[in-house]
C-alpha cells in the first residue's frame, strides 16, 4: 500500500500569535497586592480570602468556585466615590458582574447602577436599587424594556439611535397629543471617534462600531435636534463611553474635548445648557504585575481637570460629572478556585494543567487573549517554578484560562488553584458549553461565607430541554 504525500504546510508553531512569556516571579507563593484581594492572605501556607480557607470552601460548595471578597468590593465602591467627590455620579455597571447582593452593596455604598438590559434592569429592581439610580443603556432596546424602564421610573434612559428616539417618545405619549407629566430625562450617546489603546473588541468610541451617534457625521447633533424637538422626552446631557481596560486618561481627554464641543453648539443651537456630562467606564485594573493600572485618585483627579479646563475654555458651567466603572469594582476583589485534574508534559514545550472549568467560567483568555495571574492555593510549595498553561475542560483547544502560568512542579492532581481578578466579565459572559453548569459565587467577609449566586445543576440544564 502506497503512502499519501502531503504537501508541506505552515507547522502549528508558525501559525501561532508570538509566545512570549513573562519571566517566573521570585517567590511562587507570595501573593501580589496589585493583583490578589484586598484581603487575600496565606495562612500556613493556604491562600484564605475574607478570613476564609479556600479548603474549605471548595469542600463546602465545590469547584469551580467564584468567590468575593465583599470588604474588597465595597471599599473601591468608596474609593471612586471620594475620588470623584460629592458632586459626581459614580454608577457600576451592571454588566460586568450583575447579582442581587451585589447591587445591593454598591448601592448600600452610594452608587447607582448602570444596565444594558431588561434583565439587567429586573436584577437591579428586585436588588431594591432606587429606580432614580438607575441609568438604562444598550443598542437595541426593545419596546418591553423601555417600557419597563417608564415605568418603573429609571433616572436615564441613554438614546443610542433614531429609531429608539422615535420608539421613546412613542411609549411615553403614544397618541401624540398628550405629553406626559413626568418626562424621560435621556442622555445622547455619543460616538467620538476616540481609538482606545485596548483590545478591538473592547473599545467602543471609534466611527466604525455599533454604539451611539457619530459625531463626525453630525449623527449626534441631528440626534439632540430630535430630543429638543420632542414634547416627550428630557435632555439631561451626553454620555460617552471609549473602551474597557483603559490605562491612561489621553482617550478620556479627547472625548471629553469631543463631547464638550458639541455641548458648545447645543448651547449656540438651542440655547440650552447641557447639565449632565457622563463618560462612561472603562478604567483598566491590574490582571498581571506587568500591568501598571492607574491610582483611582490619580485617574478621577485627571479626568476632573480636563473636564473643568474643556468647560472654562469653551465658557460653559460644569455639567455634573457621572462615570460607570464596572471591572474597577468588581473585577480585582474576586478570584476563581479550580481543582487541578489531569497534568500533561507535552514533549518538553510545556507542561498543560487541567482545571475542572475554562472557557465556560472565563471567555476573556479566548475572546480577548486575555493574562490572568493564578496561584497554588491549597497549600505552599517550595518546589521550583513549571512554565504551565492552565486550560479548561471543553471542546476546544482555545479553552485557555490561564496563557503562561508558573506553577509549582510538584503540582499534583486535587490541589486548588486560585485565578486572581475574575469579578468583572467572567461570571457574567459564562455560559453552559459542553454542558458544564456554570460555578456558584460565594461572598465572603470577616470568616463567613455565603453563596449569592448558587451553582447550576444538572438538573437546571435539564429542566430548559423539554425533550
Ligand atoms: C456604556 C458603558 N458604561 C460602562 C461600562 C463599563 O466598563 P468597565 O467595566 O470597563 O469599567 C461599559 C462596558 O462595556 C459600557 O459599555
Amino acid at each position: 500500500m502506497s503512502r499519501v504525500a502531503h504537501p508541506a504546510g505552515p507547522r502549528y508553531a508558525d501559525v501561532l500569535p508570538a509566545d512570549h512569556p513573562p519571566a517566573p516571579p521570585a517567590d511562587l507563593n507570595e501573593l501580589s497586592a496589585a493583583v490578589w484581594p484586598r484581603s487575600a492572605r496565606r495562612a500556613d501556607g493556604v491562600l484564605t480570602v475574607g478570613g476564609v480557607d479556600v479548603r474549605e470552601l471548595a469542600a463546602t460548595y465545590g469547584t469551580p468556585l467564584f468567590v468575593c471578597d465583599e470588604a474588597d468590593l465595597r471599599s473601591r465602591c468608596s474609593d471612586y466615590r471620594d475620588a470623584f467627590g460629592p458632586d459626581a455620579g459614580v454608577f457600576y455597571a451592571a454588566k460586568a458582574f450583575c447579582s442581587k447582593a451585589v447591587l445591593r452593596w454598591v448601592s448600600d455604598e452610594g452608587l447607582g447602577v448602570d444596565v444594558c438590559t431588561g434583565g439587567e434592569l429586573e436584577v437591579a429592581l428586585a436588588a431594591g436599587v432606587p429606580p432614580e439610580q438607575i441609568t438604562l443603556h444598550g443598542n437595541n432596546k426593545t419596546v418591553a424594556e423601555l417600557t419597563r424602564a417608564v415605568e418603573a421610573g429609571v433616572g436615564h434612559i441613554v438614546l443610542d439611535s433614531a429609531e429608539e428616539i422615535a420608539r421613546l417618545a412613542l411609549i411615553v405619549n403614544p397618541d401624540g397629543m398628550t405629553p406626559p407629566a413626568h418626562r424621560p430625562r435621556v442622555l445622547v450617546r455619543v460616538t467620538t471617534g476616540v481609538e482606545a489603546h485596548t483590545h478591538e473588541f473592547m473599545a467602543t468610541a471609534h466611527d466604525d462600531q455599533k454604539f451611539g451617534f457619530s459625531l463626525s457625521s453630525g449623527a449626534a447633533d441631528e440626534a439632540v435636534r430630535r430630543v429638543m424637538a420632542s414634547q416627550d422626552l428630557a435632555l439631561a446631557g451626553l454620555h460617552s463611553h471609549i473602551g474597557s481596560q483603559i490605562f491612561d486618561t489621553a482617550g478620556f481627554e479627547v472625548a471629553a474635548h469631543r463631547v464638550l464641543e458639541l455641548a458648545v453648539r447645543i448651547r449656540d443651537e438651542h440655547g440650552v445648557e447641557i447639565e449632565e456630562l457622563d463618560l462612561g467606564g472603562g478604567f483598566g485594573i491590574a490582571y498581571t504585575d506587568e500591568d501598571e493600572a492607574p491610582e483611582v485618585k490619580l485617574l478621577a483627579h485627571s479626568i476632573r481637570d480636563i473636564v473643568d479646563r474643556q468647560c472654562q475654555a469653551a465658557g460653559l458651567p460644569r455639567p455634573r460629572l457621572t462615570v460607570e466603572p464596572g471591572r474597577g469594582i468588581a473585577g480585582p476583589g474576586t478570584i476563581t478556585i479550580y481543582e487541578v485534574g489531569t497534568i500533561k508534559d507535552v514533549d518538553g514545550l510545556r507542561t498543560y494543567v487541567s482545571v475542572d472549568g475554562g472557557m465556560s467560567d472565563n471567555i476573556r483568555t479566548a475572546l480577548y487573549d486575555a493574562s490572568y495571574t493564578c496561584a497554588l492555593a491549597s497549600r505552599a510549595s517550595d518546589a521550583p517554578a513549571m512554565l504551565s498553561r492552565v486550560v479548561g475542560k471543553h471542546c476546544e483547544s482555545g479553552d485557555i484560562v490561564v496563557r503562561h502560568a508558573y506553577l509549582p512542579s510538584d503540582l499534583a492532581p486535587g490541589d486548588l488553584i486560585a485565578v486572581a481578578a475574575t469579578g468583572a466579565y467572567c461570571r457574567s459572559i459564562s455560559s453552559n458549553y459542553n454542558h458544564v453548569p456554570r460555578p456558584a459565587t460565594v461572598a465572603v467577609r470577616d470568616g463567613a461565607a455565603q453563596v449569592i449566586v448558587r451553582r447550576e445543576t444538572l438538573d437546571d440544564l435539564l429542566r430548559l430541554d423539554v425533550g
